[in-house]
């Protein structure tokens, strides 16, 4: 079997640290918000599996689909020999591109998730003899040290993941990548299109309600991480579509008003009946957009592929 490397980038602590920093910040603030960062524990990352399959939750299936259709030409315009994945999670619709790779030397899927890259990482290496898989734990979007691969590198980031950001961590966000790439090296970018208010409401309020379940799970890492005593029953699921901004939010609405204690932080928290509590948005595009983004980050647009519904884009660029 070929080798498999599991390197986590930050101290054992930094995690806790970070989740304490952001905590305080979002819960203090006013509207209260919370990074979608901290969804991603063992369960949440189940929990997004789910979503990936429900008929609601059209992105993944139409990134699939331009993968299928479109891995073989991307291949041959990169002829890359790393491929880096952002935020890889079960690195599932990658095969795609593993599979049209010829020349792939090493996979790099980068998540924060441990439990997704370990169970991700063990499952291919023992599909493909011969491919080296160094996972890295890690936040990408801090300072990312990459292992010394060979070139080409290709810098995914796919599942419409850059829409979790808001705009300025975005143009930051693209600034870091740019910098990881060399001449010849590239970025493939999944990014959800801007389409009808209910098909995109639907998405995020689906009538299994797995969604309202991962929204809510971010309250059982912040009980558990930081013994909370946040109850999920006492919030609603919301999730709306903003129109101005063209991003999807995803909120907790407080059933009453209540007050939750964070011990870790010393911390009382106050919620008015009703008052909500952002956890998430999912910026939309449109393909000028994404041009102007990656424009502004030093990336020029080289390819540009949408699915037969055009709900969803995958873009090639590379450095100028
Ligand atoms: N790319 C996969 C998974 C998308 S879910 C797909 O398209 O289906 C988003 C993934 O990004 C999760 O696995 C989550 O753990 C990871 N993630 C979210 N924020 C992150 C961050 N700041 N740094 C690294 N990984 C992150
Ligand atoms: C990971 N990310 C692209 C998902 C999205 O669609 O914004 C996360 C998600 N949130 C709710 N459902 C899925």
């Amino acid at each position: 079997m070929s080798p498999f490397l599991l390197t986590r980038t930050l101290p054992e602590d930094a995690t806790g640290a970070a989740l304490r920093a952001d905590v305080l910040r979002g819960l203090t603030a006013t509207p209260k918000t919370l990074p979608p960062k901290w969804f991603y524990d063992a369960r949440g990352s189940e929990l997004f599996e789910r979503i990936t399959g429900l008929p609601e939750y059209y992105p993944t299936r139409a990134e699939c689909e331009i993968l299928a259709d479109r891995s073989a030409e991307i291949a041959a315009a990169t002829g890359a020999r790393t491929l880096v994945e952002l935020g890889s999670g079960s690195s599932e619709k990658t095969r795609h591109l593993l599979d049209a790779l010829d020349g792939l030397h090493t996979y790099v899927p980068v998540d924060v998730s441990g439990s997704a890259l370990t169970l991700a990482g063990q499952a291919l290496v023992a599909e493909r003899p011969g491919l080296h898989v160094h996972a890295l734990i890690a936040d990408f979007t801090a300072a990312l040290a990459l292992p010394a691969t060979p070139g080409p590198r290709l810098v995914a980031f796919l599942g419409g993941t850059i829409g979790n950001l808001l705009p300025d961590e975005r143009a930051a966000f693209l600034t870091s990548v740019r910098a990881l790439l060399s001449p010849g090296d590239a970025l493939l970018l999944g990014t959800d299109l801007v389409k009808d208010e209910k098909v995109l409401v639907r998405a995020y309020d689906d009538a299994a309600g797995v969604t309202a379940a991962f929204n809510k799970n971010v309250l059982s890492v912040v009980n558990r991480e930081l013994g909370a005593d946040f109850h999920a029953d006492a919030f609603d699921h919301v999730a709306l579509w903003h129109a101005g901004r063209e991003w999807i939010e995803m909120r907790l609405r407080s059933r009453t008003a209540q007050t939750v204690k964070v011990p870790a932080l010393d911390l009382a928290v106050d919620f008015a009946a009703g008052e909500e509590l952002r956890t998430e948005v999912s910026a939309k595009f449109r393909r000028e957009g994404v041009r102007a983004e990656l424009a502004a980050a030093g990336l020029d647009l080289a390819g540009w592929w949408t699915d037969g519904a055009d709900r969803f884009a995958l873009s090639l660029s590379t450095a100028h």
